[in-house]
């Protein structure tokens, strides 16, 4: 039996040391904290997703009564970018989280469902996805989403075999 070593590059910084666009897109996730709606975990996250063509859509959690119907931040965000903006690349997403009246000291990562929904947006665009995971005292600088989603399944998995006949 041999091991197999997974690894991912996470860079570790603070607010100060990002550049403009960066500090742009942290703070359009920011501000999207404040207008989430957590009325049963009341936390809010926001995420904001930069495009191409310059844009920065945002998008926060939005919960419901019956848990499992609502939506985390940033799948509302890169579900409306997508629509909204089918053609142009996906570049970069933001996420920061704000709860008991201020934001985290430390950065909130993607859940599994979310990562997914990333990857998906990667290999669609056939270009990485760079994360940005804000945290008062900490941020976290990721180049692709792969580095959070390692051993993803992928389509090359569904060989002749396994895809579904017409
Ligand atoms: N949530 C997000 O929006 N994004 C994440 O990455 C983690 C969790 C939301 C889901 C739920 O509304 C609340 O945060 C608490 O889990």
């Amino acid at each position: 039996m041999k091991n197999l070593n997974i690894s991912a590059k996470i860079s570790v910084c603070i607010y100060e040391e990002l550049n403009q666009s960066e500090k742009k897109l942290i703070d359009a996730a920011k501000e999207a904290t404040q207008h989430a709606y957590a009325p049963y975990s009341h936390f809010q996250v926001g995420a904001a997703v930069l495009l191409s063509n310059n844009e920065i859509i945002t998008g926060n959690n939005q919960e419901n009564v019956a848990y499992p119907s609502g939506l985390c931040a940033e799948r509302t965000a890169l579900f409306y970018a997508n629509s909204r903006f089918p053609d142009e690349i996906v570049n970069a997403v933001a996420i920061a989280a704000y709860t008991n009246n201020d934001f985290t000291d430390e950065p909130i990562t993607p859940c599994g469902a979310c990562r997914q929904v990333i990857l998906e947006t990667q290999n669609r665009y056939k270009h990485p996805v760079r994360i940005l995971l804000y945290g008062k005292k900490t941020i976290y600088l990721i180049e692709k989403i792969t580095d959070l989603l390692p051993l993803s399944f992928n389509a090359d998995y569904m060989t002749a075999d396994l895809k579904i006949k017409d």
